[in-house]
């Protein structure tokens, strides 16, 4: 089946010419003596044009039936400026329906009041929607870039198991039961994390992968239980220097994806900045709503809610300018209902009338108090100012921190066009995990510490901070990246201080650390959300429109249903007997 052109690509220039075109039948219009119909593939839609001598044809023709025509180009009498070849049309000398089509269960088109999980068990329908073709085209570019961007940096690709053994990242791990090792799983990747690292020890030095990871995690709309990261390590490379690199990457896949100049430098906030005034490890930074320091003020407040916190607690504020007016009663309780789901223990407000606060935090305030916050935070007439306070730090600032995203959520609009892109540098190597009450890494077990913190790992943990680096674009943690421990001994350690015995050591990283014997090079790497990438530069609110058959948020595919049942069979030859619960 020949075709002379595809359906986005003839134009005024092509008039008389005569064309064999094929593909999918978007909509079809009557209209007396003639029949339009428009044709759509992957690149557009052509209007065809039927005289009444097809009638006993077009009759039958309907939506997504597969046409192969041949016709002559002519010029529209009305041009249809939202169509890239809408200055002409097709008069149709010949007509094959190469396929029909059942009347499928929403319109193949761009806008869509379908549900997704409509969408998702006819997901090879919806991918015939143009803006769903559109958002892996971008995908595809984005790859393309980077494999070109890092090629020519001398890195290669290589490929790393599927079914292998843990790797820590920090979720539940997907296990395959093996069928000839009795009672035995393989752990699915939740990254390539130790096997990038064996290859450098294997001296391989440059080294990237598209890779597919898997992680059994509560699911958002920024997280799938199988993912892509595009996976990089390197040896010999200092922090600074991998910095460069990704931000080389990252100009190449805006500047070949969206035409866009990233500025360089990216922006580096340490760790404790960013918690401090935007009370994110992944702010984007354009939202305004920072989170100001008002510890000073309230030291010696001795009201019920805050004398427990006053003297060593953080106190932190959040002004909305000109909001006051605006936020109701309901709104204030659904906020302070935001600020406890994230870990915050209260939160008070006061609104500014008459240069002086009404709202909760009246009774809160002495005198002397509202003055020196009216000066602190310049308040003004109808402003708002949120407070809440801790006695962690980073409990208030996550709490506060939540608010600001509700905040921007509900009165700023960002201009998703626009790339707000930055370093988040300095992490503390370790968080205490309050109820194991063991320490965790804070990105995963293998990252360096500072030389000069590694003192404190026998003495205070909390205080070590981590060659850790983490790339934030426009709210979201787009990668994370460290340099790794290369010292056997070190490694050790640091397992030890996360809670692991010599035998869980030797079980679950026996292999990696032995490997350490030999000469391992000082390395380090970085790993990004392909998904989130392409998210961002499509402008989709989920991942899932990224992603060509994703599960829905139960961790289901509603096309295939998986996960299914397994048969009588197959759980025996896996020695699995599965428990009514
Ligand atoms: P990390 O666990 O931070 O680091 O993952 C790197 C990036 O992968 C993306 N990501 C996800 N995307 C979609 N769905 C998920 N469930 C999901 N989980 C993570 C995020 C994240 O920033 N091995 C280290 C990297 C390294 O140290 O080199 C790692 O995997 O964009």
């Amino acid at each position: 089946m020949k075709r002379t052109h595809n359906n986005g690509e003839l134009r005024l220039s092509d008039v008389s010419k005569e064309v064999s075109l094929i593909g999918w039948v978007a909509k079809k219009r009557n209209l007396g003596n003639l029949v339009f119909i428009d044709l759509r593939d992957r690149y557009g839609y052509t209007q065809l044009v039927f005289d009444s001598s097809f009638e006993e044809i077009t009759n039958k023709i309907k939506n997504e039936y597969v046409l192969n025509v041949k016709g002559i180009v002519v010029k529209r009498k009305d041009a249809n400026s939202n169509l890239a070849t809408g200055e002409i049309e097709v008069n149709v000398t010949f007509v094959n329906i190469v396929n029909t089509s059942e009347l499928t269960p929403f319109i193949i088109a761009d806008k869509t009041d379908a549900l997704e999980d409509t969408r998702l068990k006819y997901r090879y329908l919806d991918l015939r929607r143009p803006v769903m073709q559109e958002n892996l085209i971008t995908r595809h570019k984005i790859t393309k870039s980077m494999r070109n961007y890092l090629d020519n940096l001398d890195f290669i690709e290589i490929e790393t198991p599927l079914l292998t053994k843990a790797t820590p990242e920090g979720a539940r791990d997907y296990l395959v039961p093996s069928r000839i090792n009795a009672g035995k799983f393989y752990a699915l990747p939740q990254s390539p994390q130790l096997f990038k690292q064996l290859l450098m020890i294997s001296g391989l030095e440059r080294y990237y992968q598209i890779a597919r990871c898997f992680r059994d995690e509560d699911l958002r709309s920024d997280r799938q239980p199988d993912f892509t990261q595009l996976d990089i390590e390197t040896s010999f490379m200092s922090e600074s220097e991998i910095m460069d690199l990704v931000e080389g990457l990252f100009l190449n896949i805006l500047k070949d994806v969206k035409g866009y100049d990233l500025k360089l430098p990216l922006r580096k906030f340490t760790y404790k900045e960013v918690m401090d005034t935007y009370g994110s490890d992944k702010p984007d930074t354009r939202l305004g709503f920072e989170l100001q320091d008002v510890s000073e003020i309230f030291a010696n407040n001795n009201s019920d809610l805050l004398k427990d916190t006053a003297a060593d607690g953080t106190f932190k504020a959040i002004v909305g300018k000109g909001l006051a007016s605006d936020l109701s009663r309901k709104d204030i309780d659904a906020l302070t209902l935001e600020v406890k789901k994230n870990g915050g223990s209260f939160l008070t407000f006061g609104k500014v009338s008459d240069n002086t606060f009404t709202g909760a935090l009246t009774k809160l305030v002495s005198k002397e108090e509202e003055s020196e916050l009216f000066s602190k935070l310049n308040l003004e007439e109808n402003d708002i100012v949120f407070l809440s306070a801790h006695l962690s730090w980073e409990k208030v600032c996550k709490a506060m921190g939540a608010l600001r995203n509700e905040l921007a959520r509900r009165f700023v609009s960002v201009d998703k066009s626009d790339y707000d892109m930055l370093w988040v540098v300095d992490f503390p190597l370790f968080e205490y995990d309050e109820e194991k009450g063991t320490y965790t890494s804070t990105h995963h077990p293998f990252t360096r510490p500072y030389d000069e913190d590694i003192k404190y790992l026998d003495t205070d943990p909390s205080k070590v901070r981590a060659h850790h680096y983490d790339l934030v674009m426009n709210g979201y943690e787009l990668g994370s990246g460290s340099l790794r421990i290369y010292n056997e001994a070190m490694q050790k350690k640091v397992f030890e201080i996360i809670g692991l015995s010599d035998e869980e050591i030797e079980n679950q990283f026996g292999f990696f650390i032995n490997a350490f014997k030999y000469g391992t090079p000082p390395h380090g790497g970085v790993a990004f959300g392909l998904d989130r990438i392409a998210l961002i530069l499509t402008e989709s609110e989920t991942i899932r429109d990224v992603i060509a058959f994703p599960k829905n948020a139960s961790a289901v595919c509603p096309m295939s249903e998986a996960p299914s049942l397994a048969s009588a069979k197959q759980l025996k030859e896996l020695h699995i007997k599965i428990e009514k619960e």
